[in-house]
């Protein structure tokens, strides 16, 4: 028997005014609440369970094929087994002191004593001009961030024929890219673009349909949570003196610093998954076939494993933050995007004597399918 599972309107307007304080208030009242768009699970323990059984809760939630994102076992070893090498810690060392030159450029571009917004001014272009490096973009920054900007109008629409849109556009981006490298054969630059245009799964190489996905699945979605998270972290940095002031003097690991940030706000709220079987979430069950959310950003606030959401605790708190998800579709690209937000983060510290939120603007909270803020108007001095 299976207990009724309570009903919520996810996208009703006074839930997404603040959707962390709404997703607290289900967590204490339910561990799990049904919409039209299906059954979202708030709860640290039933999101672990989850994410950590790719057979109850496929990842395949659509007929649209991403890759890895929408892969299941076996077959999504396999790409990882080729997407992570390109994450591996000696290639991340490798690529900072070139992030490390963008991170000064947006830096020394930003005005001093007037407003200047974290998300708009500081992110997207830092997001923008590191993925391009990483991926040997060139010449590309004009139109990502215009992309980003139609793909932010299309996604808040929810229409259909604009999202087509924006995805088709983006695609558009990165066949150039491949068949940029594919034209210059061995005289292609050797950056990960071309690296992976050369990659072979047990032998073969992947096909263009495959390697776009890739491409995508390391800029489209991501440049946005790049851009997001440092919203969140200058906004917190902003608002808690005592943490920036400590980190100015090198208190403290950076890394860990910006994931507590994260956790307590996280900007990536969810991802889905659809049961291949009935599956139990506590007293309830989920018939075969429903589409499931697992909530990143409630899980992360779950006061049954982190007691205060708000209380700022980086070392305690790490090993069961969420911010990057777990289990086998955890995020590959981790250690590439730390390496970008402490860059990020340590220049601007070292660049300014304080970061303040601007007394004549109010910070705007985002909303589905994005967390985090839209606008962080800052003073810089
Ligand atoms: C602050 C920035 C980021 C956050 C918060 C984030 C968060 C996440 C989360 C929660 C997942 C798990 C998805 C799931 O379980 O369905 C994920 C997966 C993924 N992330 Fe990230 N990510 C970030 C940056 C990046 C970057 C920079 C890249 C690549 C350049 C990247 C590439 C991916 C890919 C390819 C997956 C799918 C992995 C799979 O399905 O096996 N992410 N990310």
């Amino acid at each position: 028997m299976s207990a009724p599972i309570p009903q919520w309107e996810p996208l009703a307007e006074p839930q997404l005014v603040d959707q962390r304080d709404t997703y607290d208030r289900m967590r204490s009242a339910c561990p799990v609440a049904r919409s039209p768009r299906g059954v979202t699970l708030f709860r640290h323990e039933d999101v672990v369970a989850a994410a950590n059984d790719p057979a109850t809760y496929s990842s395949a939630t659509s007929a649209y094929r991403a890759v890895p994102n929408s892969l299941d076992p076996p077959e999504h070893a396999r790409f990882r087994a080729v997407i992570d090498r390109f994450f591996e810690p000696g290639r991340i060392r490798s690529l900072e002191p070139r992030i490390r030159t963008i991170a000064r450029a947006v830096v020394d571009g930003l005005p001093r004593g007037v407003g200047v917004d974290a998300v708009t001014d500081i992110g997207y272009p830092f997001a923008v001009r590191a993925q391009a490096e990483w991926l040997g973009w060139d010449d590309v920054e004009g139109q990502l961030l215009g992309w980003m900007a139609d793909n932010h109008r299309a996604t808040r629409s929810a229409e259909r024929s604009r999202t087509a849109a924006a995805a088709a556009a983006f695609d558009a981006i990165v066949l150039t890219q491949v068949q940029h490298r594919r034209q210059l054969g061995c005289a292609a630059p050797d950056d990960p673009t071309t690296e992976l245009l050369r990659m072979t799964i047990d032998g073969a190489p992947l096909d263009d349909a495959d390697i776009v996905s890739i491409l995508r699945n390391w800029t489209a979605g991501d440049l946005g949570s790049m851009a997001a998270a440092l919203g969140v972290v200058l906004h917190f940095l902003a608002t808690h003196a005592t943490v920036q002031s400590a980190l100015r003097r090198g208190i403290g690991d950076c890394a860990e610093a910006i994931d507590e940030m994260l956790r307590i706000d996280d900007p990536f709220l969810v991802n889905r998954r659809v049961t291949t079987v009935a599956a139990r979430v506590g007293e309830f069950v989920l018939a075969p076939g429903t589409r499931v959310y697992l909530n990143w950003t409630s899980a992360n606030r779950d006061e049954t494993v982190f007691g205060n959401p708000d209380a700022y605790r980086p070392r305690e708190n790490s090993a069961h933050n969420l911010v990057y998800g777990t289990g086998i579709h955890v995020c590959p690209g981790r250690p590439l995007a730390t390496m970008e937000l402490v860059v990020a983060v340590q220049t601007l510290l070292a660049g300014t004597s304080r970061i303040e939120l601007a007394a004549d603007a109010e910070a705007l909270r985002e909303t589905y399918p994005v967390g985090g803020w839209r606008h962080v108007p800052l003073r810089l001095s």
